[in-house]
């Protein structure tokens, strides 16, 4: 087993061979997953915080779906209820549960470096769970899960990334992993949703879906972060639609085996087409969802072996 880190901030930092760790344990926790008895005991007697500063379906549910199944107690603080409201600054509420004690503290939180910084305050593993535009490390490490049982590799494939690039921390992750696994990535979208610097990343930028997506083995497509958005970067949602959501007609131009992905939650009819997303020859959404609680459940695990390690 390699996995070295005390916690789970970033892509940025991990070795290929981290990320084969996780993958690979992972691939062993979908198997319990889909067992009658879900239960594992590599979290017991732990104690798990959810601490989800931004709203959250998918992420929030499999945290506590992956620390319930291998038996950590789990807290979900309501943040909205929260003294933060009072004023309590994000430091001092997480020096206050970690006077609890917690063993994993899960994150996520609007400003990018805000999970970084409460990793420096505490003394648990933490994870973080989406913070701003900056990281989002889980769904990067379940699309990788999710790519490499559909396609049986991760590597020497091209992958095209699509839609809002510039809000979405789901985008850095995907890209840094990607690359690490040595893969063809192709960013595509209007020049307004690419960040400036983005030809440095190592990827081929394309502003025409057409072109964009011929060839390639995997389309992933991202929601419009209308929420991060503090002007005009698109004309309309229809004139979007038109020119980058993934229609039949667009995604005929990618391999025949093409798979078709989306971290949700989906805008149908905006990014996607809603016939698409539910087709069960291509959409791998809901795979993804399904691989998201098993790669919790090992980054957990692994996290927990390591406090494990170093308390001996
Ligand atoms: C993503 C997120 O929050 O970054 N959702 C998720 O975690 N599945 C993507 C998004 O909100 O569009």
């Amino acid at each position: 087993m390699t996995f070295r880190g005390r916690h789970l901030l970033g892509i940025e930092p991990l070795h290929p061979m981290e990320i084969t760790t996780i993958l690979d344990l992972a691939d062993d926790y979908v198997g319990l997953n889909r067992a009658q008895d879900k239960h594992a005991d590599a979290l017991v007697g732990r104690t798990q915080i959810n601490m989800f500063f931004e709203n959250s379906t998918r992420t929030q549910a499999s945290f506590e779906l992956a620390g319930k199944r291998l038996g950590a107690d789990v807290m979900n603080m309501a943040m909205q209820a929260s003294s933060i409201k009072k004023g309590e600054t994000l430091v001092d509420t997480a020096l206050t549960l970690n006077a609890m004690h917690p063993d994993l503290l899960v994150v996520r939180h609007p400003h990018s470096g805000a999970v970084d910084l409460l990793a420096q305050k505490v003394n648990c593993a933490v994870l973080n769970a989406g913070d701003g535009r900056h990281e989002h490390p889980t769904q990067a490490l379940l699309d990788a899960l999710t790519i490499r049982r559909a396609k049986g590799r991760l590597h020497r494939l091209n992958i095209a990334i699509c839609g809002d690039i510039a809000h979405s921390r789901v985008a850095r992750s995907n890209i840094l992993l990607l690359g690490k696994m040595e893969n063809r990535v192709r960013l595509v979208g209007p020049p307004t949703l690419i960040p400036s610097g983005a030809g440095d990343w190592g990827v081929e930028v394309y502003d025409d879906m057409e072109a964009g997506l011929e060839g390639c083995d995997v389309v992933m497509m991202l929601r419009l972060q209308k929420e991060r958005m503090d002007g005009g970067f698109i004309p309309s949602e229809r004139e979007y639609y038109h020119r980058y959501g993934l229609d039949a007609e667009k995604l005929a131009h990618a391999k025949e085996d093409a798979i078709v992905m989306h971290p949700g939650p989906m805008n149908r009819g905006v990014e996607i087409d809603g016939t698409i997303a539910d087709d069960i020859n291509r959409s791998v959404i809901q795979e993804q969802v399904e691989m998201g609680v098993a790669v919790r459940m090992a980054a957990m695990d692994l996290l927990a072996r390591n406090l494990a390690a170093e308390a001996a």
